[in-house]
């Protein structure tokens, strides 16, 4: 009988540690469901609950459990009118609170909100525990659960609330931070992609065009979405360090001398350089930074072989030796896309990786190239 008991109490914490960990992947949605579920099944007095999140200026409902979804879902709160006593300054003094509702004042809900408190049935006296989720001083959220037993919640009970009300008010804080981060980049990727194009008259639109197409590869070889988003940025970037190199240099009509092709060849080194202190961007710089380097070692900066070329470097340089040949250059016309897609076809195994070659052919053929961003 006690090891029953045992193992239900491990169980139990099981699942609470499973609740939290490995959910950077995680959609908020997901998360969210996940940790009020949790709480559900851990609290034994809990018989129905709900979850509301800040939206537009109301407290809505988004999970819940035990009530009839149809009447919950009509169910919103004011946020201005609404848990205003429980807001604190931080995660660590958030607290869970309880509560026997013994009647709801007529006077406080209108006659439409008193039909729905009626059909969801907490028109009648219960018990309800609840706890904030709060960011910034902001109450962005709150777990409810309740109990029409007559039961009141345990001090446990209320203990376990409001660890989860500081798991999710985490959650949220690390998300809105990485949400920031995001944006943050993005400007400063759209501030580059302008740097580069207005030093080197003859890659404008190039970025672009290699970002569309190194996407459409990534996606045909069935990558993640990480993957496919650090690619598609890396291509985007991946010749920023050109505006390192002069512009006499970049932009001239005859052939390169050897000292000349030297200088061009440290555009990759001069990448990695303005990218690497861009935060989380480790694999965008790695893609970056690997855009010459070619599949039988031949390549530059540092010559590296098949496999020690990262995949999304070898997406990168396929996209745009494609692009390169079918484009005007300072010292050609641009080769046909019957021709360029031969050249590449006759470097498989030299300049590209063999297993990516022929869908990346497939892909260049059917994607026709997007001239609006020349
Ligand atoms: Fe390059
Ligand atoms: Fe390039």
């Amino acid at each position: 009988m006690l090891k029953d008991y045992e193992q239900l109490i491990y169980e139990q914490i099981e699942r609470m540690v499973d609740t939290f960990i490995n959910t950077e992947h995680l959609t908020k949605m997901d998360f969210i469901k996940k940790a009020f579920f949790s709480a559900f099944d851990l609290i034994q007095e809990a018989e129905k609950g709900s979850y509301y999140e800040l939206m537009e200026g109301y407290y809505r409902p988004i999970v819940s459990k035990g009530y009839r979804q149809d009447l919950l879902m009509q169910l919103k709160f004011k946020e201005e009118e609404s848990f205003m006593d429980y807001v604190c300054d931080d995660i660590i003094n958030i607290k869970s609170y309880s509560q026997y509702v013994e009647t709801r004042s007529n006077t406080q809900f209108s006659d439409e909100m008193i039909e729905l408190f009626k059909g969801l049935g907490t028109y009648e006296p219960f018990y309800t525990m609840y706890a904030p989720v709060i960011v910034d001083k902001k109450m962005l959220g709150i777990i409810c659960l309740d109990n029409f037993k007559e039961k009141p919640f345990s001090d446990l009970s209320l203990k376990i609330l409001k660890f989860y009300a500081q798991m999710i008010s985490n959650f949220y804080t690390l998300l809105l931070a990485k949400e920031k981060e995001v944006k943050n980049n993005q400007e400063i990727v759209m501030a580059l992609v302008s740097a580069i194009e207005i030093n080197d008259v003859y890659t404008k639109g190039h970025g672009r065009r290699v970002q569309y197409f190194s996407t459409e590869l990534a996606k045909a070889l069935n990558l993640s979405k990480d993957e496919i988003s650090d690619i598609s940025t890396a291509a985007l970037l991946h010749d920023v360090g050109k505006i390192g190199i002069s512009k006499e240099i970049l932009n001239k009509p005859d052939k390169l001398t050897d000292d000349e092709y030297d200088i061009i060849k440290l555009h990759p080194t001069y990448t990695k350089q303005i990218l690497e202190n861009i935060s989380n961007f480790q694999q965008v710089v790695n893609y970056a930074y690997c855009h010459h380097e070619y599949y039988n070692g031949k390549g530059y900066p540092r010559g590296l072989k098949g496999d020690e070329i990262p995949l999304g470097a070898q997406i990168i340089m396929i996209s745009d030796v494609y692009d390169a040949l079918t484009d005007d250059r300072a010292y050609r016309k641009a080769f046909t896309k019957v021709k360029a897609i031969e050249m590449i076809r006759d470097n498989s195994g030299k300049m590209f990786d063999p297993s990516i070659v022929d869908v990346a052919i497939d892909v260049f053929t059917r994607n026709e190239k997007n001239y609006i961003l020349k």
